[in-house]
């Protein structure tokens, strides 16, 4: 089939008022109003500003009520616990109820923030919809994370409750959560008022009384008395959720994102973009942590009328490299989402593909990269095992949804590796340089987006508007800068190259050097600290800190440096995957001062580089090549 792709983008790009009006026919209004797009107000301009509108009825109530309450809407599979539960669309409708009628009770309502940080349980996806149901504003904060950022979090946030789970399971360990929150709460100046904990047979938590509540019991007093609650109408301009994410300090930006427009945004997509039909099985194997899970986890495959599958395990070692075809094969999973590290791990454990024929593939049609650089290698060989369409895509925390893409439901267009694809309408992606001037096809320069932005994009941030437009918008004036570099070739097809900030990419996981070297630069014994992101075969990076010590520290290096790896997991948490410090007498600078981290990197993966013609001390830069090799480390790029 010949795609449809540059008639669409066409369409919107001649009329994006007209195009975005037709896509919010897709939603249930409570208030349709006269206005699509308002430039006047907001940072660069609102969508559907005075349409009214309630998420979870959406997601939920409204399939119930016509057609498919009987239709699984969330499949949760638990490798890592042994469990397996399905819950229809009207029994998840009777959770959610349950949850909103306990989150009520307690005094939770519109505009007020909720902290969720939950492993993956289906009573995470709940929460999430239960506080969307009452106009509540959900902020999910990922398990990975150490109290310390969930403490910042709080304090940004400012919730008026934490709902959480009494542990997380990872192979091999059982976290206790409960311990975390309490140090968070400690740490924090804000206090929230209550915290409700879904108790797990793993490891139960004690509770605080007053503070503390049991929220599974709670849970299931309202479903058995029957507890309804009414959806509560938001504004589409009011927030949805905030979701933090890795800026260029250890201070996490809060990503707004607002009710009406993400409906419309995500549920255009998945016909569009992922070629997926309502009451087919979408699976998305992320965290709800992340953006991936927000979108593609819990609200588009539920706005959509699909069953959506929630996975407590990982690609490998739960208990095997099958487990992501078991899945598959078991739930009849259409299209798979997931990150390239995780199908590196896959591949590393079973280059051969051994385990696929052991599972019935054939209702499997298309596997969706997304995250970090899907390398050709990786992608090639996913294609050879599995001979599905493997879709390489790009997008952002900000953005909620895919920038650039390949759209499958439009007719996939012809794929060149290391390409996520051409832009998806809403997207006028450009190439700047750094004074903002357009580049010519095939240069590397800047990717930016013209303003506005589409529909299901941050509007701001958490209350901060003066950082969203220093951020975002004050280096290229009327465009939104992505922080990522790239090039655009002849056919509009765009490459990722890399990112202009201090973000590094850990296992399909943003995380700040900047955060990270914030932690080192504690330790009594740092006089001055640098952290870049090495190329690794499995996470595609890893964080590298060289620090150099205060004049006079007699310590051994190599106590110091296990100190420091310790701190970064105690302070940022395991998700840092922090485990390389290295002692270094001098860091390379600049004449003026500046550390020269991209050399750095350089000289760790091995590639060849120029000299800065800035540099202080060219000695330097050999002393970090043998404290990288003393360390072991060798360039896997
Ligand atoms: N709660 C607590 N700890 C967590 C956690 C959670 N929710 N998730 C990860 N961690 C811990 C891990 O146990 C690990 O701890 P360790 O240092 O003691 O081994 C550490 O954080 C680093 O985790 P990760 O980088 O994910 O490594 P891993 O070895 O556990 O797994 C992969 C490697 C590739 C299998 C895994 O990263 C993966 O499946 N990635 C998929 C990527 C993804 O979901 N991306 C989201 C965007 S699409
Ligand atoms: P996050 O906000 O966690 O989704 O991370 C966004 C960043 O991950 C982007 O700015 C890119 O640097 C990177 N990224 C995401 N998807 C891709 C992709 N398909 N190809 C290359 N880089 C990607």
């Amino acid at each position: 089939m010949a795609s449809r792709y540059s008639e669409v983008y066409a369409n919107w790009k001649n009329d994006p008022t007209s195009f975005w009006k037709a896509a919010a026919g897709d939603i249930d209004w409570i208030k349709t109003g006269e206005t699509v797009f308002d430039a006047d107000q907001g940072q660069y301009g609102r969508w559907f500003p005075d349409w009214e509108c309630n998420t979870c009825y959406n997601c939920l109530d409204r399939h119930v009520e016509r057609g498919r309450p009987g239709q699984p809407a969330l499949i949760y599979d638990s490798p890592i616990t042994g469990s397996q539960k399905t819950y229809t669309y009207e029994e998840l409708l009777e959770h959610v109820q349950g949850h909103a009628a306990v989150l009520q009770d307690q005094g939770v309502g519109k505009g007020d923030r909720v902290i969720i940080y939950m492993p993956m349980i289906p009573e995470a996806a709940m929460a999430m919809l239960a506080c969307a149901r009452l106009g509540a504003i959900h902020s999910v904060v990922f398990g990975g994370f150490a109290a310390n950022e969930l403490a910042t979090r709080i304090d940004d946030a400012k919730p008026k409750a934490i709902i959480a789970a009494s542990c997380g399971i990872e192979p091999g360990r059982v976290i206790a959560y409960k311990p975390l929150i309490d140090t968070a709460i400690d740490l924090s100046s804000h206090k929230p008022e209550s915290c409700f904990v879904f108790q797990r047979s793993q490891r139960e938590a004690d509770l605080v009384p007053g503070r503390d509540h049991d929220a599974g019991q709670l849970m299931q007093d309202a479903i058995t008395q029957g507890r309804t609650v009414e959806c509560v109408p938001v504004k589409a301009t009011d927030p949805l959720y905030v979701l933090y994410t890795s800026g260029t300090t250890g201070q996490p930006k809060g990503v707004v994102r607002d009710n009406g427009g993400h409906m419309v945004a995500l549920k255009w997509t998945m016909p569009n973009l992922y070629g997926v039909d309502p009451g087919e099985v979408f699976w998305a194997a992320s965290d709800v942590g992340w953006v991936v899970g927000h979108s593609y986890i819990v609200y588009a495959p539920l706005l959509h009328g699909c069953t959506t599958l929630m996975f407590e395990g990982k690609p490998v070692g739960t208990p095997d490299a099958g487990v992501f075809w078991r899945v598959i094969s078991e739930h009849n999973v259409v299209s798979l989402f997931t990150a390239p590290t995780a199908f590196r791990a896959i591949r590393k454990e079973d280059p051969e593909g051994k385990f696929i024929p052991q599972y019935d593939l054939s209702q499997f049609r298309s596997l969706f990269l997304a995250g970090e650089r899907a390398d050709p290698e990786t992608v090639n060989w996913a294609i050879d095992q599995l001979g599905v369409p493997v879709i390489d895509h790009w997008w952002q925390t900000e953005t909620g949804w895919s920038i650039v893409g390949n759209p499958l439901g439009l007719g996939q267009l012809p794929v060149k590796p290391g390409s996520p694809t051409v832009p998806m309408p809403g997207y006028d992606v450009q190439i700047l340089d750094d004074a903002g001037h357009p580049l010519p096809a095939n240069t590397l320069g800047n990717i930016v987006v013209k303003l506005p932005l589409p529909p299901g994009c941050l509007p701001t941030l958490w209350n901060a508007d003066q950082r969203f437009r220093d951020a975002y918008l004050a280096e290229f004036p009327g465009y939104y800068k992505t922080s990522d570099a790239g090039i655009m070739d002849d056919d509009g097809y765009l490459s990722i190259m890399a990112r202009t900030d201090d973000i590094i990419n850990v296992a399909g996981h943003r995380l700040s050097t900047g955060g990270m070297e914030e932690v080192l630069a504690q330790h009594p014994d740092v006089a001055e600290c640098a952290v870049i992101g090495i190329a690794d075969k499995l996470k595609g990076q890893l964080p590298c800190g060289f620090v150099v010590l205060k004049a006079g520290v007699k310590r051994e290096h190599a106590v110091i440096e296990g100190e420091l790896v310790k701190l970064v997991r105690e302070k940022i948490g395991p998700v840092a995957a922090f485990k390389i410090a290295i002692t270094v007498e001098r860091l390379p600078k600049t004449r003026s001062g500046k550390i020269l981290r991209g050399t750095m990197r350089q000289i760790a993966d091995g590639e060849t580089y120029k000299m800065p013609a800035t540099i202080d001390d060219p000695a330097i830069l050999e002393e970090i090549a043998q404290a990288l090799e003393s360390h072991g480390i060798v360039a896997t790029a």
